[in-house]
């Protein structure tokens, strides 16, 4: 081994999940990069290259650090010939040409658009691009039958593809919990997904329900949807039922990963006007915002009677671009956002956190290592030891960390 300017770390190990990764880190140029492969490689169904990159990019998420030359990595786990190729021209280059190549590609801009529709997958979009199709208008226009998911996602194109803000997130978790509540007193409503590792926007909404009183938590969501539905606060839901408690086969059978909760996909009509008790939350932390920094330059929307609204700075401007240009009927009190409800038995709630808190790839790697490195298999439902033929009970993360022989990595270091 030549001596060579190694980063200042003794060593890196090879699963992101015995990895602490912040979600701000030192190399986004590099990381960036490899994302927008990984993207490519996922849009065109090539998986295994998708996870590949996606490793290499959790890497240098984890370093303590900015690479600033490819003879620092020597030695460092997950990066392939192909990710050290881009990371080394990224480098040298400021830029790597297939990173360019594939961001400028008309068939890559098509995929992205396309799967941007709420509802709509890589199958689909790559179907429709062969027929000519490449932006939601081409679809529009192509007279295509689209099921009730599409339509609502081509309906609400613009705004879905709006980041969530945190404001926006505090303000669907207490209409969450009203709905919950009225229909169920006792059950615990758990913020998860991206909110629950620190991002200060999402793509969705991700919430956990679960009751104290096992058994009261079953058949809950229809229950809690009908009362969302007739308070007007949703503007599409799908519902899927707890297939565990239809098919007899007990917990968490080992071998799937498949999810079977109760969930429920939806989109919410959320209000950013200053009636009802949403706008309060956002009220009050806009506020915050300005007498702890002196935010004057923030701009906040303006509602018909010229409240101010939740949104804040950039975002409100372009939720305000959005929302006045897709409206023929002029700018609207409310905005459209994606929000994912799942219901878990408090048996299996530690596992149901775990399992929906992410990033994708930390999950992925997670149950990784169980399999491979302790003989387990782990799930959202349950932790199977294959050499003891029996399951590992927990009521926390950390305990789960423990039965996996893994130092606990707290919610906002899963950002692989
Ligand atoms: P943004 O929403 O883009 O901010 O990021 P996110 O990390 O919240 O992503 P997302 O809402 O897509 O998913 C949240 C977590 O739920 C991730 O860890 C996923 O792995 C997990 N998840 C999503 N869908 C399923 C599913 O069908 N089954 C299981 N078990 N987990 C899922
Ligand atoms: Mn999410
Ligand atoms: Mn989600």
């Amino acid at each position: 081994e030549k001596p060579g300017l190694e980063l200042a770390v003794v060593s890196v190990p090879s699963y992101a999940c015995q990895r602490h990764t912040p979600l701000l880190h030192h190399n986004t140029t590099l990381t960036d990069a490899l994302s927008i492969l990984a993207e490519n490689a996922e849009l065109s169904e090539n998986e295994g290259r998708g996870v590949a990159f996606r490793r290499a990019a959790a890497l240098l998420k984890s370093l303590p650090q900015e690479v600033r030359g490819a003879e620092q990595l020597r030695g460092l786990p997950c990066l392939g010939e192909h990710s050290l190729r881009v990371i080394k021209e990224v480098l040298e280059d400021g830029v790597s040409h297939e990173v360019e190549t594939t961001t400028h590609s008309e068939q890559f801009k098509a995929m992205k658009a396309l799967t941007g529709i709420f509802g709509v997958g890589a199958k689909t979009a790559d179907r429709w691009f062969r027929e000519g199709i490449h932006t939601p208008s081409d679809l529009q226009r192509s007279g295509h039958t689209l099921n009730r998911a599409q339509q609502a996602g081509l309906q609400y194109y613009d705004e879905l593809n709006l980041p969530v803000t945190k404001a926006e997130a505090v303000a669907i978790g207490q209409i969450v919990e009203r709905a919950v509540h009225a229909v169920l007193p006792g059950a615990e409503i758990t913020l998860i997904g991206g909110f629950r590792r620190g991002k200060q926007t999402g793509h969705d909404v991700d919430f956990l329900i679960t009751h104290p009183d096992e058994g009261r938590e079953e058949g809950l969501m229809p229950k809690v949807v009908s009362w969302l539905e007739a308070q007007g606060f949703l503007l599409y839901q799908k519902t899927t039922g707890n297939s565990y408690l239809e098919s007899k086969e007990g917990p968490a059978r080992p071998a799937s990963n498949m999810d079977r909760f109760e969930r429920c996909f939806s989109i919410f009509r959320l209000s950013t006007d200053n009636e009802g008790t949403e706008i309060q939350t956002g009220l009050r932390s806009r506020r915050g915002l300005r007498s702890r920094r002196g935010l004057r330059s923030r701009r906040g929307l303006r509602s018909r009677r010229g409240m101010t609204l939740v949104v804040v700075g950039d975002h409100a401007q372009k939720v305000s671009w959005v929302l006045g240009h897709s409206q023929c009927s002029g700018p609207r009190s409310w905005r459209a956002v994606r929000v994912d409800l799942v219901v878990s038995p408090y048996s299996q709630f530690a596992f149901a956190l775990l399992g929906w808190t992410g990033s994708k790839l930390f999950e992925r790697e997670l149950r990784r290592w169980a399999v491979h490195e302790k003989a387990m298999t782990l799930s959202s439902h349950a932790l199977y030891d294959r050499k003891r033929t029996q399951y590992l009970r927990a009521s926390s993360e950390e305990e789960i960390f423990t039965h996996l022989g893994l130092e606990y990595i707290p919610p906002c270091d899963r950002n692989a």
